[in-house]
């Protein structure tokens, strides 16, 4: 990639966080910091990366800009309200890029990211313009329907679970934003959806979403197995 062309980063972290029940899981701890800290402390440091845009839940608005003062955030040029679905989210995000290149999609609630899986990500998005953190499945996965009789089996040598982060070339990305309103899952099904080819690159076990309070568990062990 030139060195010229800028990297912005969206970081979603706007959701209600309904699974983990009372805890307000981007601003529990994960090794004594608040794990939205962890995640943004990564981007902040990694040489790669131009520009950041935090996007929260209208409720954590000014307690998160309270820690935008108190950190070192240099490369934080914004810090915005979400919307209603994930989507709406990174939306508002990549709304408040700018003259950026790249941009970079990453889960508030993957606090185990690394400086090593934004540089693969970036190295492989430059063959199609986008691509995705991903890891082989290790259950084997059955399509049913909604009476749960199984309608087929796919090869479980195809199937990748999906991680964030996600890497996009910046039109590309505002693109499939613009011209896809359906409700999705992911970004890069958006890329997809607009015809673009999408490539998967290996994520890692260890970077797993914090959804539940046995996540915030496991995300601690796996932070101190990184010797953090
Ligand atoms: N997210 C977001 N805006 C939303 C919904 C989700 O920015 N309207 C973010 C979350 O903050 C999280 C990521 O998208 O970092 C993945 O979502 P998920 O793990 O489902 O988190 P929540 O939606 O917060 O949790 P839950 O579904 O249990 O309510
Ligand atoms: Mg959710």
């Amino acid at each position: 990639m030139s060195s010229k062309q800028k990297v912005g980063v969206v970081i979603a972290a706007a959701g209600s966080g309904e699974r983990m029940g009372e805890v307000d899981k981007m601003f529990a701890l994960l090794g004594g910091k608040p794990v939205l800290v962890r995640v943004v402390d990564v981007f902040q440091s990694c040489d790669l990366i131009d520009q950041v845009v935090v996007v929260v839940s209208k409720q954590s608005l000014e307690k998160c800009r309270q820690l935008g003062t108190e950190q070192a955030w240099s490369k934080v040029a914004d810090i915005c309200p979400g919307g209603e679905r994930r989507q709406d989210s990174v939306a508002a995000g990549l709304n408040r890029i700018r003259d950026c290149h790249w941009v970079v999609i990453h889960d508030g609630a993957r606090p185990l990211v690394t400086e090593d899986l934004i540089r693969r990500g970036l190295v492989e998005a430059e063959e199609t313009g986008a691509a995705v953190a991903a890891v082989p499945v290790t259950d084997t996965i059955k399509v049913a329907g909604d009476d749960r009789l199984v309608q087929h089996t796919p090869l479980r040598d195809n199937l990748w679970a999906v991680q964030t982060p996600q890497v996009f070339r910046f039109d590309m990305i505002t693109e499939a934003y613009r011209r896809v309103k359906a409700e999705v899952t992911d970004d890069a099904s958006l890329v997809e959806q607009s015809g673009y080819k999408v490539k998967l690159y290996m994520g890692s076990y260890d970077n797993i979403k914090v959804t539940t309070p046995d996540d915030l568990a496991l995300a601690e062990v796996l932070w101190q197995k990184h010797g953090k």
